[in-house]
């Protein structure tokens, strides 16, 4: 049963210690948000499993983790700088300030006016300045996406591990964006986390690959225990495509407001690679890439027998880790009714996603089951009078509420196998 409302999520989350809204005793700061003890706990799990799924479980892809701070140049060369806009709108009758694709019926969600001014475009970039003169010749974009990092060091990684094509480089990090309507939680947010892998593939396979890529993803998000009816393909239409993409498949999900991107999946061509390179004369490159006179380093591939270069394709599957988060909270959230006319809250998280495994509780039981329910903790170990004669423990389960009497030395085995 999915969540009754964003505000039942966001009460849990406060409650429990998930998720603050940041600098609260300050009145906070919209569009930014703070991950409590259990929290921080959660988002690492969920970070780890797909770490794992792409490092660990797969030989062709390498791990990378670059700087937030980035040189205007790179995102000059991406297009950011030029075309990774909002459209921004003004009510003339409050003064508020809109995105223009993010409002109701072409109307102020604040007043209600429909006195708005013409869209202009707003660049999401967040600057800053580097070093200790602000004159504003010497600054930084805050990365809006971990993706042109990874561009960026395509010769590092080349280098340094030999690898040949299909293969690709993950990162996770944070990246920033000024959303003008910052909304619905953590869904829209103004500083976020991506996992995001960067897969290089030769041209003419990039398709066949993209497909591969948005089984792959759809099979990982029901391992985290997205159910399948709640997901949904949304393929890109043409004039919605970011500049770089020939098409994308975004994953989408029914969060509490609705059915919206969990993920896109896109084919960004040879258009990044092709945009940093240096000689993009002297290479074969198919997308309309801007002129770059400030590389020092050639972004393509040498294939070992053919000795011929190659710009190669990017597929890009790209999840927000926020929007994870509140997918997995929602999809394991249920108020449950039990037969004794009482109420519980549960979050039926998967085992490897929980804060805590597995609680070891004495004193107010009932009381600490249902904290732990509440916190998705899969198992609570509870010690007795019992224990001390025969040294067993009562273990009981959060999904059925069962309870196991079991010798302790055999609780290591038993939570391995809850929890693998
Ligand atoms: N490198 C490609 C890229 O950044 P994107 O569709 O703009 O593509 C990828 O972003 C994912 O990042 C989205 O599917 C979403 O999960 C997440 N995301 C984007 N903007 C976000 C925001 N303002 N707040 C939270 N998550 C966001």
């Amino acid at each position: 049963m999915p969540a009754k409302s964003m505000e039942e999520l966001v009460a849990l989350c406060k409650r429990r210690g998930f998720i603050f809204q940041t600098n609260e005793i300050y009145g906070g700061l919209q569009g930014l948000y703070d991950y409590g003890p259990l929290g921080v706990e959660l988002k690492s799990n969920l970070k780890q499993a797909w770490w794992r799924s792409m490092v660990y479980e797969r030989d062709d892809v390498e791990g990378l983790d670059a700087a937030i701070l980035t040189n205007p140049e790179v995102l000059k060369q991406s297009g950011h700088e030029e075309t990774f806009t909002g459209p921004l709108v003004d009510c003339r009758s409050c003064n508020s300030r809109w995105r223009a694709d993010h409002l109701e019926k072409s109307a102020c969600p604040s007043c209600g006016s429909k006195d708005l001014t013409e869209p202009r475009p707003f660049n999401l970039m967040f600057k800053t300045n580097l070093g200790p003169i602000d004159d504003g010749t010497s600054f930084a974009y805050l990365r809006p996406e971990t993706a042109q990092q990874t561009f960026t060091n395509f010769k590092n990684v080349v280098d340094s591990t030999s690898k040949s094509l299909p293969f690709g480089i993950a990162q996770i990090g944070k990246a920033f964006r000024n959303e003008v309507t910052p909304r619905n939680f953590i869904f829209r947010v103004r500083e976020m986390e991506q996992m995001e892998l960067e897969f290089f593939v030769k041209p003419g396979t990039d398709e066949e690959w993209h497909q591969f890529w948005v089984k792959n993803r759809l099979n990982w998000w029901s391992k985290q225990g997205i159910s399948e009816e709640k997901l949904d393909l949304y393929d890109v239409p043409k004039k919605e495509l970011a500049h770089y993409s020939k098409s994308t498949i975004d994953i989408m999900y029914k969060f509490p407001h609705g059915l919206e991107e969990l993920e896109g999946v896109a084919n960004r061509t040879d258009f990044d690679l092709g945009s940093h390179t240096k000689n993009q004369s002297g290479l074969s490159i198919n997308a309309k890439v801007v002129k770059n006179t400030s590389s020092n380093a050639k972004l393509a591939i040498q294939d070992r027998e053919t000795k011929e270069w190659t710009v190669p394709y990017v597929i890009e599957p790209a999840a927000g880790v926020e929007r994870g988060v509140l997918a997995v909270l929602n999809e394991s959230y249920e108020v449950q009714e039990l037969e004794d006319g009482k109420e519980r809250t549960v979050l039926s998280l998967k085992p490897h996603l929980s804060p805590i495994k597995a609680a070891v509780i004495s004193g107010n039981i009932g009381k600490s089951y249902r904290r732990h329910d509440e916190v998705g903790t899969p198992l609570c170990i509870t010690l007795d009078f019992q224990t001390l004669e025969d040294q067993t423990l009562t273990i009981r389960n959060r999904d059925n509420m069962e309870q196991e009497r079991i010798h302790q030395n055999e609780t290591a085995a038993y939570l391995q196998e809850i929890i693998k």
